[in-house]
Order: C-alpha cells, then structure tokens, then sequence
C-alpha cells in the first residue's frame, strides 16, 4: 500500500495524535518518519545544491565524509557567473537524476542567500549580490531538479548572510530592505518554480528565530506568496518546537528527544491548535505523496549510469563560469605553437573545486588543470614545464596564509617562468580559507602565493593568472603587473579541463561577475556592521548592498558587478522599448558578434528610478539574457520588464509602489559600464499614506489629495497663509501638524485640527 491509495487530507483524519506529532519530524538526521499502519513512507533529504551528498550507511550522523560518489558541478558562486538560467536547469536535471538513482527524494537545495559581505565563509554557495541573479537562477536550478521528480529545498530563508554566530545571531534588518534584498530572491523562487520546501534558517530576525517567525513563515511566504509546500527547519535549528509549529515550521529537522511528547502535550493542553498539526502533517504528507507519484512517473535510473555525460555537463558548466577579468594585449587565447608553456602553482596539479561543510560532495573523478593544459598543449605541439610554488599542507583554517617561507619553491618556479613564452601562476584560496560555519577575516590571497605571482611577473610579461576561489578575493598585490586574470572559482569535478577549454580557446569565455570585486574591504558595503556584535548585526548599509553601493556612491570597485571579457566583441544597437497596456516594459537590443569567434554575450537591463520618496541605488538589475552568437551574427534580444520592476517597497502602505516619472532603462556590459538606454515614462501608483494628526505638515502637503485639502481646511479657518513664504514653510514642515495648532498666532486649535483630520482620513478610505 502506498499513501496515494488513500486521498491524503482523509489520511489526516486516520492519524492518532502521536502520529501527527511524530510526522513533524526527522526519525534521524535525514528521514521522515513512516506510519507504516498506514502505508506512509519515510522519505530522505540530501544535501545538496552542487551535487548529491548521500552518506553511504548509518544514517546517524552528519555524513561529512563516507558519502556515495557523485558528479560535483560548480558550486553555486560559479554557476551563477554563467547567467545562464537554460544551464541551470540542465545542472539541475542532471542533480535530479542522480538523487533519483539513490532513492533521494529531496535535495537540501539551492542556497539563495544574498552575499552581503565578501566574508561570508557560505558565500561560495550561494549565488549574487543581487537579488535578481539569485532569483532567476535559484529558480533555474530548481525548474530542473523537479522536472526529475526530485523535490528541492530552497534556502537559508532568510537574512542568513554570515557564517559567524549563525546559530544564534538576530539579523536586525528594515523591512524594505528586507524585502528588496533579501527575501526577494525566495520569492522569485517561491513563485515562479514552487519548490518542494522552503528551509528556515538558524538566525534571527529582528529578534524573533527564523524557524519561530509567523510573519516570515505565514504571513510573507505563504499569505503574499502563495508557498504550498512544506517549511523544514535548518538542521538543528529549531528552538522551541511548538512555537515553530504555531509559526508555519512543518518539519523539525532532525528529530530531537522530547518534541513529539511537548507537540502531544501542547494539543491536549489547549495550547496549540490541533488544525494547525493537522496542516503541517497534510504538507509532509504530500510530499511522500510527490515522490511516490515521482517514481511512477519517471523510470529507475542504476547509480552512475549518467557519470560520463554528467562529467561533461559539468566541464562545459565549468568553461561557461570562468571570468575573463583582464587581457591585455589579447595574450589569451594561447593559439601558438611551438610554445614553452610555464604552469605555476599547486592548485593547477591539486585543484580546490568546492568549498567545505555540508555541500562537500565525494566526486565520480576529478581533472587538475596542469594534465589538461599539458593535453591541450601537447595537440598545438606545445610544451609545459611545472613547478608548484607553494605548498598546501598546514593551511590554517581561519585563513591565515601557508607559512612555509617556500624559498626554494618560488625559486624554482620563477626559473620555469623565466624560460617560458608564458606563464600561468594558480593561486587561490587554502582549503579551509572558507567554510561552512565560520566566516573569512579578510580577503587577501596568502602572503606567499601574492609575493610568487609579483616574482613570475617580474620574470616573464607573459603571465597569466588563475584564481581559485570562492568568493571574491584582493588582487590589489599584483594586478597591474600582469597583463591577464582568469577567474575561475571553484569549479566543481571538472574544473580542471574548462580552465585549458578557456586558456586554449576551446571555449570562449563568456561568465560575469556576479558579484563586485572591491579595491578594498574596507570598501565594502557592510564592512562597518558585519559581523555584528552582542548578538547582533545590524545591516546599516540598508539596500545599498554590492554594486548598489558603490554606482550610488561613485566609489571606485577593482572589477564591477556583470563585468567579464570575451575572445569576440559585440556590438549593440536599436535599443528599443515600449510600454504594454499592464504597464510591464518591454525591451530590446540588436547584439553582433562583430568578432571572428563564436561566443557567447551577457546583456544586462537595469533600471534607474526617478526621485523617490525613499532613497534608491542609482540603477538595479532588472532583467538579463545571455544569447550564443556566431561570428557576424546579429540577434534581437527581447527582455521584459515587469511593472515592479520599477517599484520599491513602501513600508507604511506595506506594498510595492512605483513612483510616476521617467525612469531609465539602461543596458549595460556591467553596472558600471552603461552602452545604451532609453527613458520609459511610468504612471506612478497612488502612495498610499496613513496620514494622522502626528504626521508632518510635509508629508500632509506631499499628498496629492490631502494636501490641497488640508490648506483649503485651514482657509477655512481663517489662517490665509498659502504657502507661499517659503522660509516659513521649510521650518513648519518637518513639524507634526498636532505641534503647529500649538504656534503663536495659528488660529486653529487641536480639536479643530483633529475634526479636520478625521473627516480627510474618511474621504481617503483610512479607518478613523
Ligand atoms: C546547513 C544546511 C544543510 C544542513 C544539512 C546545515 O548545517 O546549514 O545548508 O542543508 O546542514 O546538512
């Protein structure tokens, strides 16, 4: 008997209350738990978003080490510099597929958290510092795990933006900014891919736990969003279990000893509605029923059948994520023949492909960068001297840089560089630089790899560097000293073969930045509040996070946010735009490939607001496409802007707002790079204002209504003042209009005043 023999709001019915409170919950630290009276199966969650992590037995611990082999894509911070949503759903399908082959029916994925800082020790997880890169890709990803039939976890909802005092810490956010930023990448997911799940994360917000919050949990994700299916808590996340049950928290995993006993309790009791378990058991249930139907509707899959193709899946992703950051003098591709090719550094023989914690997969194989340049080499008639530079061993976890004074090392690497026509230096980050569960201190490369890449430079002109690294790092040590950098993250299993795919030109480079790398930190957006303290963060930089930091206050950035090279140039042309009757834009851009390669053009649509009643980044990521082009080709890119596209979050009305005039539309090679635009005049929505007898004689004039009714008010009174001195006003308008009764020579007193503001909030719909 499976459950979808019985309809499943029915099964709820035949539940005693001891098996509705034990479905709330893991039966360990990766299963539901089964009725088996009942025919309700287990169910088993996987981490995670980059691959499958399923631990081979005992399903009692975390399962770090000892899990099936799996393919390892690219984590997220290089799947994202793709922009490719049609990628993402193919990574996505083929993460399906092997969850399938091993019976998961859940993959503990994606991680859309905003990267707030360039510290957080998570942020090669997660995929933008802004909300619409995460979003469209998050949603991307997660398209293509369930077209499998594999349910997915978005998450860490929400304001889940450092690793430091996760566990503990309150987010202390303004809810425009909130919903601006950082609940706006789940919500893009939440409607318009429906994950299976939604995971609330550790933290805080504004005091009250994520797992624990009804406003988050009820009102946001299912009230506004429409979420149908089930909230789980972070593992271990949840605190008091019957008040997450109250909150919308359906699912606590693991289990822990005790709560089913408090969730029976609290029902007979009195003090937890026995509808509101009933609720969180039909979610769970449904998705037993999900996968149930997910099996019959999908055929089984051997595990490993896919190895080959997903291997390969995984280089072109890999390929399609590295960052052209600098070439000068166009020293890549390497075309030539007959060359001596230099590669220094270990991490081209031992490569760093994923980030540590519980998204660490065991991969099917793994490529190293130094066989597949000398493959790559060895076909032009090339050759390639090596020498690793550095060491990896005794990397200290907190990031402080490799000590080995590495003499010998960096000798013998410059004495590779200096004879050879070029030379690739690898340096990146040390394994436990970034993590799961703690955050970087700074952003700089070890000392020793910064001082090798001066030394080969010094030797050779010809010097390439490739970073590996999960979330931007300084390149201020040797920048100007080589003509080119190669950004290529962490690359998942087959890094190694797309970082020659690139160098030789196999693949032309087409990934942006996703997120801005800085000068310095010091620069960064939230370097002054992050990472809080007193078991707080406080995020005082408000929406003005990443680029919207820097283009809003001209602060100068080492590579902006969209920005990355290509072995071809575009042109763009014919900009056009027109406005549709429900106010959505639509947008369009004629894109030549005007070089002589084929390859592969980002644009990049951002809008910039006219002035707002609240302050605004001065342009915002609104739509992009990426479009394959063969040289000559010319293609029309058609993009939309939806209507709240252009508007911002009014907190007091408690909803989206455009404000009327011209905004920009701006499309751009980066956000700081803008190549055509076009002003779109828009109808602005009505702001909503709760105007009361102690809001300000501004905000009463700023009402396009209430404020000539207001002055026609006082008129009536006999007060003839009209407005017109404006010394006068500027000093009476921040004052609340109870305090300006109370002036010397204001002929209308407070009750007159009250009478007044009653009868405009009548006329403009507000409660009295
Ligand atoms: C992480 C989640 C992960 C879970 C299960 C938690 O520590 O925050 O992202 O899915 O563990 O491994």
């Amino acid at each position: 008997m499976t459950i979808s023999d019985t309809n499943v709001d029915k099964l709820v019915a035949q539940l005693t209350l001891e098996e509705k409170a034990s479905l709330a919950s893991g039966s360990d630290y990766w299963s539901t738990k089964a009725v088996d009276r009942l025919g309700i199966a287990s169910l088993e969650l996987a981490d995670g978003s980059h691959g499958l992590r399923k631990q081979r037995a005992s399903a009692d611990h975390p399962g770090m080490t000892g899990t099936h082999p799996a393919t390892c894509f690219p984590p997220a911070v290089a799947l994202a510099s793709t922009w490719d949503v049609d990628l993402l759903g193919r990574v996505g399908a083929a993460l399906g597929r092997e969850a399938r082959a091993r019976d998961v029916a859940v993959l503990l994925g994606p991680g859309v958290n905003i990267k707030r800082s360039p510290l957080c020790g998570r942020n090669f997880e997660y995929f933008s510092e802004d909300p619409h890169v995460a979003g469209q890709l998050g949603a991307a990803l997660v398209r293509g795990v369930q077209s499998e039939g594999v349910g997915t976890v978005v998450k860490h909802f929400a304001a889940n933006n450092q690793e430091t005092d996760r566990m503990v810490v309150s987010s202390d956010v303004d809810e425009r900014t909130l919903r601006e930023i950082y609940l706006n990448a789940f919500e893009t997911v939440v409607r318009e891919a429906q994950p299976w799940l939604v995971m609330a994360s550790y933290n805080k917000i504004n005091g009250v736990w994520s797992c624990e919050n009804p406003w988050l949990l009820r009102s946001v994700l299912r009230g506004e969003w429409g979420f149908t299916g089930a909230v789980v808590s972070d593992w271990l996340a949840v605190n008091s279990r019957v008040a997450g049950l109250a909150a919308g928290l359906d699912l606590e995993m693991p289990g822990a000893a005790g709560n089913d006993e408090r969730i029976v309790a609290a029902v007979r009791d009195g003090s937890l509605d026995e509808a509101v378990l009933d609720d969180a058991v039909l979610r769970v249930l449904r998705l037993v029923e999900a996968h149930e139907e997910a099996g019959r509707a999908h055929p089984a899959i051997e595990p490993g059948t896919h190895d080959d193709a997903h291997h390969e899946l995984a280089r072109a992703a890999a390929a399609d994520s590295i960052v052209l950051l600098k070439n000068d003098g166009d020293i890549l591709p390497l075309t030539g023949s007959d060359l001596t090719i230099g590669v220094v550094g270990e991490f081209a023989r031992t490569p760093r492909f994923q980030g540590a914690g519980s998204s660490q997969v065991n991969p099917t194989r793994v490529d190293n960068a130094l066989d597949a340049v000398t493959a790559a080499a060895q076909r032009t008639g090339s050759r390639v001297a090596f020498a690793p530079g550095y060491r990896l061993d005794g990397a200290d976890p907190t990031a402080a840089p490799v000590t080995d004074p590495a003499t010998d090392l960096v000798a013998e690497a410059v004495e590779v560089a200096r004879t050879a026509d070029v030379a690739l230096v690898f340096v990146g980050l040390p394994d436990g630089a970034e993590s799961e569960s703690y955050d970087r201190q700074h952003i700089d490369l070890p000392a020793e790899q910064d001082a090798l890449v001066r030394a080969v430079a010094a030797v050779n002109p010809r010097t390439v560097v490739v970073l590996s690294n999960g979330s931007v790092v300084s390149l201020e040590a040797w920048h100007d000293a080589v003509p080119a950098v190669v950004e290529a993250w962490l690359l998942g299993q087959a890094g190694g073969g797309a970082v020659a795919d690139v160098l030789f030109g196999a693949v032309n480079p087409s990934g942006r930045l996703a997120e801005t790398i800085p000068l310095r930190l010091s620069d960064t957006p939230a370097y002054l509040n992050y990472p809080g303290e007193g078991g707080h963060v406080r995020y005082g930089e408000g929406v003005f996070v990443g680029y919207r930091h820097y283009q809003s206050t001209g602060r100068e950035v080492r590579y902006p946010f969209g920005h990355g090279l290509s072995y071809t140039t575009f042109d763009w042309s014919e900009l056009a735009t027109e406005v549709a009757a429900d106010g959505a834009v639509s947008v369009s851009v004629l894109v030549t490939n005007t070089g002589t390669t084929a390859g592969k053009d980002v644009v990049q649509v951002y809008v910039a607001p006219p002035s707002r009643p609240v302050r605004s980044p001065a342009r915002e990521l609104r739509a992009f496409a990426k479009v394959d082009l063969a040289p000559g080709e010319s293609r029309r890119v058609r993009l939309t802007l939806e209507r709240r596209a252009f508007a911002y979050y009014h907190v007091g009305a408690g909803q989206w707002v455009v404000a009327a005039g011209d905004h920009e539309v701006q499309v751009a090679r980066s956000a700081a790079d803008v190549v055509l635009s076009a002003t779109v005049g828009v109808t602005g929505d009505a702001a909503p204002a709760d105007l009361t007898i102690d809001s300000t004689v501004r905000e009463w004039l700023e009402h396009p209504v209430a404020g000539p009714a207001l002055m026609q008010g006082f008129a009536a009174t006999g007060e003839t003042g009209d407005g017109s001195d404006q010394s006068t006003m500027a000093m009476i308008a921040p004052m609340p209009l109870r305090r300006v009764s109370r002036l010397p020579g204001v002929p209308v007193t407070e009750e007159q005043l009250e009478g007044m503001v009653a009868q405009l909030r009548q006329a403009m719909g507000l409660t009295p």
